[in-house]
């Protein structure tokens, strides 16, 4: 039997109710309906000290390389704080490299607690082809996040079903050859 290809989602809130980390099981969902083997990385759970170039191997930054390396596709998501990307995402990130993203399918999603999200996508699609990974056409904007879910469930379907078709299209276009 074929190894299903593995999906894995970062998520970059360090807040309890974080809808960042909701938005993301939804797009795993998508993906495990999509027949891959799914994992959420849950930066709340992970000792990932602020990034010092002088010493890349702090905390759990070997296990973070690991389990992103090994992953067929990653979903990122971040909130929107102050037109970026998180520094708990982005701290994460600066833990990777090509060596991890390269020849890797990439889904990117934002949620925002207003309406604007489009200039932290395009912050996070420049990351990705920085280090060579393979960042979908299809993104996910979530505005007006506080609002957006009512007892862990999107309020909007037509919203899920963007989200699940994230999760959905990372599964189904993982790359096969090394170029
Ligand atoms: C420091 C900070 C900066 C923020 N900046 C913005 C912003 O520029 N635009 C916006 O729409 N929402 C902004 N927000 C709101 C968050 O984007 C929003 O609440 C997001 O959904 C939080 O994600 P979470 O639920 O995963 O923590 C900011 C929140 C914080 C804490």
């Amino acid at each position: 039997m074929e190894t299903p290809p593995s999906v894995v989602a970062i998520s970059g809130s360090l807040r309890e109710t974080s809808t960042t980390c909701l938005a993301l099981e939804h797009a795993l969902d998508g993906a495990e309906e999509a027949g891959a083997a799914t994992e959420l990385i849950d930066l709340r759970e992970w000792d990932l000290p602020l990034f010092d170039p002088d010493d890349r191997d702090r905390g759990d930054a070997a296990a973070l390389r690991q389990v992103v390396g090994d992953a067929d596709a990653v979903l990122l998501g971040t909130p929107v704080y102050h037109g970026m990307v998180s520094s708990t995402l982005k701290n994460a990130f600066d833990y990777l490299g090509r060596d991890e993203f390269e020849n890797t399918t990439v889904g990117l999603l934002a949620t925002a607690g207003g309406g604007s999200y489009a200039p932290t996508l395009e912050h996070l699609r420049t990351g990705i082809r920085t280090v060579h990974g393979w960042a979908l056409p299809h993104e996910v904007g979530i505005p007006g996040a506080y609002d957006a879910f009512d007892d862990g469930e999107f309020v909007d379907p037509d919203l899920e079903a963007r989200v699940r078709k994230l999760g959905r299209m990372a599964a189904e276009n993982v790359r096969t050859g090394s170029e």
